[in-house]
């Protein structure tokens, strides 16, 4: 179409952008249900909302936003990120290990973005050689992709989980990870992998502690072998505060550290931090990218490479929450009120997952294993005639590659044993 009617503006790559949105038109499938009187069911958006529907907002820190000095609102942050909020962002990845990952010598550095897609930009164009693949798994995220192709990267992909019961490791297939891991270390410069953990976006799934050890091990071990090839390791933490191990992943390296297992100098751990959910402030864009390393210069390196390219992409990231914020968690009182609203909403995805997984496994319903977060998961061949045939019930899902996303966090818990019922109807 765009070929047809000219459009000689648009650049060849600007013309292959497309395909905007499926979540939204399966939005406005329920929006229109329920304009219409039916008693429809919203499992397409994947933002909280309370079980009354409306968007659930962490009152403590919506108060505090709104006490913020006028300043605070309208000043230019520092390039990099105010330096309260770039300790902050660190203490929120890795939590209460941090303090002994630093007495180990590994130290971290942070730069704010525009939330957590902001963190997964810097990484994507400054870690991994153009042309190179990235290692992610089969179900992710659906805006890697763009991510990656705008900064000019492959895929590469293992399974979500392993194929047969003979595997070693709960969740994780360590085979196939390794296959590909050895592929791209000995055929690029560069190697990424990117982790949605705990609390994965589609599916809720969280890797268990000896799946997090054997990934991590596997990964420090292909940085020993070749030496010559950077290693990178992202956690994408956009969901963490809301998992039963937030830190999981600080925990895990503090133990291989503990274990004796050596940090080879070409290998960094980074986390894609994202504010958007754990405090509600999904439209104010504050999220930062994490990095820890035993080498200062390193991290030195890294500070002024961040800085510039978020410069260079969206100037500074937004003031206002980063301000807010370390304000906030500096005050004992301020933590504790933020993380008992936290509690409360983190509540509201326990029990309804709770009560999803109970349906579902009353009506023999195979949903993938589902642990934190926002979403669960439905895997199957015809993705659109799945949720094509929940539609028909008034239940709206998103069909994404491989399978029906279930928003759990629009879902209120009445409606939920609904949604189960329409994916048995689904299912037979
Ligand atoms: C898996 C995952 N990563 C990162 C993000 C980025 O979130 P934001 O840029 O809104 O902070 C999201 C948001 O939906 C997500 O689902």
């Amino acid at each position: 179409m765009v070929d047809e009617i000219g459009m000689q503006f648009l650049s060849s790559h600007g013309k292959t952008k497309s395909g905007n949105d499926v979540i939204f038109s399966w939005l406005a499938r329920y929006q229109n249900a329920a304009a219409a009187g039916a008693d429809a069911v919203n499992g397409t958006i994947g933002a909280l909302l309370e079980d009354n529907g409306e968007l659930a907002i962490n009152t403590v820190v919506d108060s505090a936003l709104r006490e913020a000095p006028p300043v605070e609102f309208a000043a230019y942050a520092p390039l990099k990120g105010l330096p309260p909020f770039l300790d902050l962002a660190q203490t929120l990845a890795l939590g209460e290990y941090r303090q002994s990952l630093e007495t180990l010598g590994v130290n971290g550095m942070a730069t704010a973005s525009p939330g957590g897609s902001g963190a997964l930009f810097l990484a994507a164009s400054n870690f991994c050689e153009r042309g190179e693949a990235i290692l992610l798994r089969d179900r992710h995220w659906g805006p890697y992709a763009g991510f990656l192709k705008g900064c000019g990267l492959e895929m590469a992909t293992y399974p979500l989980l392993p194929s047969n019961e003979n595997t070693h490791y709960p969740m994780f297939d360590s085979e196939a990870f390794s296959t590909e891991l050895e592929r791209l270390a000995t055929s690029q410069s560069t190697v990424m992998t990117w982790l949605n953990d705990p609390a994965h976006n589609p599916t809720g799934l969280s890797l268990p502690s000896e799946s997090r050890y054997a990934l991590l091990n596997l990964f420090m071990e292909s940085a020993t072998r070749h030496e010559d090839v950077g290693h990178t390791l992202l956690i994408d933490s956009a969901y963490h505060l809301y998992a039963d191990e937030p830190h999981g992943w600080a925990e895990t390296i503090l133990e291989a550290l503990e274990n004796g297992l050596p940090w080879p100098e070409n290998l960094l751990i980074c986390f894609a931090v994202s504010l958007s959910k754990s405090h509600t402030i999904y439209g104010l864009r504050t999220g930062a990218l994490v990095c820890i390393h035993p080498e200062e210069e390193t991290l030195e390196k890294l500070r002024e490479v961040m800085g510039v390219t978020g410069r260079q992409t969206w100037s500074a990231a937004p003031r206002v929450a980063q301000y807010v914020l370390s304000e906030m968690h500096a005050s004992e009182s301020g933590g504790a009120s933020w993380s008992l609203e936290r509690d409360r909403l983190a509540n509201l995805l326990v029990e309804r997952r709770e009560t999803f997984v109970k349906a579902c496994t009353e009506l023999k319903v195979p949903v993938n294993p589902t642990h934190d977060g926002f979403f669960a998961w439905y895997e199957c061949d015809d993705p659109v005639a799945v949720a094509e045939k929940c539609a028909e019930m008034h239940v709206y899902l998103v069909p994404l590659r491989g399978g029906v996303r279930i928003g759990l966090c629009a879902i209120p818990l009445h409606q939920i044993p609904k949604v189960a019922q329409a994916l048995k109807s689904a299912h037979q």
